[in-house]
């Protein structure tokens, strides 16, 4: 069937009778939960992935991703016969009438765009394509990517014309891990299309599948930059707070108290301090366009500063560990460090590009003991740490505790109890806030907390 010839009714229908085939390229956190969606919606899947073992596993109905309701939407996609995974790339293009492309766009060592699993995936795209079908690029990228790689490559590589014999769209991903499935079917789409045949058919095609509005922009160049800008817009508001908060720790003002009366005006935005910016999106992003802004000869300083102020918060945060060991008197060499919470973000099971790496680097450097504690790690080891089996046993004759994620568990957690495991006097270093100095003073602690005032 060519995808291209069809109109948004046949796309609606054809879709729920399973006529459609989609191959989803790269079956990973964002891969895997959009190839489950659309095979709930009907459309005959195939998840495609260079990865031996995650394809079996897959297949088999184990999943490596930990998102919550993804077990039951697998079995579902699996036992109705809409859903498999595949190695073999080419295969599983020729056979399907759309492939959305969701493989890893990370930054190198030199914070360079690297697109070599893209291009890799481009090399099997050249081999495997049908005419009349529709590639959909979801994975984050610059603008421009689609227009002057990707589609010149393709023409070069193939007797294909894009726009005439293929349609290429960039729809980049705006789900939110920990709620994925919920974004998915919520969240409204940026459609970005090489033409007007492609922008209305990807449209359609999502539309059908997951219910959301639509918004279609000019060309697959803007659309990426939508996903950037709205990344960018928050690591810029995070590195001001954190600029901010330590500003104001320093000059007897509470960050925290500033935010909550500041949000009762109807044009500030809330956001929050915080040890540094992990994950795959907002560390990475921001490289993407100050490469593109290099090569026209513009300096994106603000893009820039941003980048090196969240870069800089683990050290920051060191820094405040050893203040805060010094002021009950004790050196940060050879001190116990509890480390509570290691991901990135709370409720979540990833560390890409975590904040809570560095420091725990830094402090091996400083010759101090740790220990780490994280309710999603709990007994693995990760940064060649041993993740203890509760907080409890992390805790035990610390010098200081250090927060580095707000975990729901950590926010119920009860300091009185606490202060008997520690070593008194000990410290609580709180990089997100939970608690406060009233809490932890009267649980027998000292405390730092970030754009906290020393009392
Ligand atoms: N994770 C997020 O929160 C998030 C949110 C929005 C956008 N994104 C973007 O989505 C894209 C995918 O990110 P992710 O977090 O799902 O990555 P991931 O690492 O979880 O999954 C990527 C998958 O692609 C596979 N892969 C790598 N190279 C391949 C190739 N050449 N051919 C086939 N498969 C290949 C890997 O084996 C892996 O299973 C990235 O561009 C990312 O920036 C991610």
């Amino acid at each position: 069937m060519a995808f291209l010839s069809l109109n948004d009714t046949e796309i609606a229908d054809k879709l729920k009778d399973g006529q459609i085939t989609i191959c989803v390229i790269g079956i990973g956190r964002i891969g895997l939960p959009t190839a489950l969606v659309f095979a709930q919606a009907g459309a005959k899947v195939i998840g495609a992935d260079i990865s031996d073992i995650i394809v079996e596993n897959i297949n088999n109905g184990i999943t490596h991703i930990d998102e919550p309701g993804i077990e039951e939407f697998l079995k579902n996609a699996v036992s109705s016969g809409n859903f498999r995974a595949s190695t073999d790339l080419q295969a599983s293009i020729t056979e399907a009438d759309v492939i959305i492309i969701c493989v890893p766009t990370p930054v190198d060592i030199n914070k360079n765009p690297d697109y070599s699993a893209l291009m890799a995936v481009c090399r099997d795209l050249v081999k495997g394509l049908k005419k009349g079908s529709l590639i959909i690029i979801e994975s984050t990228i610059a603008p421009g990517v689609v227009e002057e790689i990707i589609v010149s490559f393709i023409e070069e590589n193939t007797n294909f014309t894009i726009g005439k014999d293929l349609g290429i769209v960039s729809c980049p991903e705006r789900a939110d891990p920990g709620k994925i499935f919920e974004c998915l079917k919520t969240v409204p789409r940026i459609v970005g299309g090489i033409d007007e045949r492609s922008n209305n058919l990807a449209g359609a095609l999502y539309k059908a599948a997951m219910g959301v509005k639509i918004v279609k922009v000019s060309n697959p160049r803007t659309a990426n930059a939508v996903k950037l800008t709205e990344n960018i817009f928050r690591d810029v508001n995070i590195a001001l707070i954190n600029e901010l908060a330590i500003l104001y720790e320093k000059i007897g003002i509470n960050i925290i108290e500033t935010i909550g009366a500041a949000t009762t005006k109807w044009n500030f935005v809330p956001h929050y301090p915080g040890p540094g910016v992990g994950g795959p999106c907002l560390p990475a992003n921001p490289y993407y366009l100050i490469q593109v802004a290099n090569r026209v000869g513009y300096i994106p300083y603000l893009v820039r500063l941003a980048r090196e102020i969240n870069d800089r918060m683990p050290d920051k945060i060191v820094h405040l560990i050893l203040e805060a060991l010094n002021g009950i008197g004790k050196p940060i060499k050879g001190s116990k460090v509890a480390i509570l919470g290691i991901t990135y973000k709370s409720g979540v099971k990833d560390v890409q590009y975590t904040p809570a790496e560095r420091i725990i680097d830094t402090l091996k450097n400083l010759d101090t003991q740790i220990t780490c504690y994280d309710p999603l790690f709990k007994n693995e080891i990760v940064f060649g740490l041993p993740i203890e089996e509760s907080v409890e046993v992390a805790i035990q004759d610390a010098d200081a505790i250090v927060f580095c994620t707000a975990h729901e568990e950590f926010k119920q957690l009860n300091l009185e109890n606490l202060s008997k495991l520690a070593s008194l006097p000990a410290v609580i270093v709180d990089t997100r806030n939970i608690f406060n100095l009233n809490k932890a003073k009267n649980a027998g602690f000292a405390y730092r907390g970030l754009g906290v005032p020393v009392s």
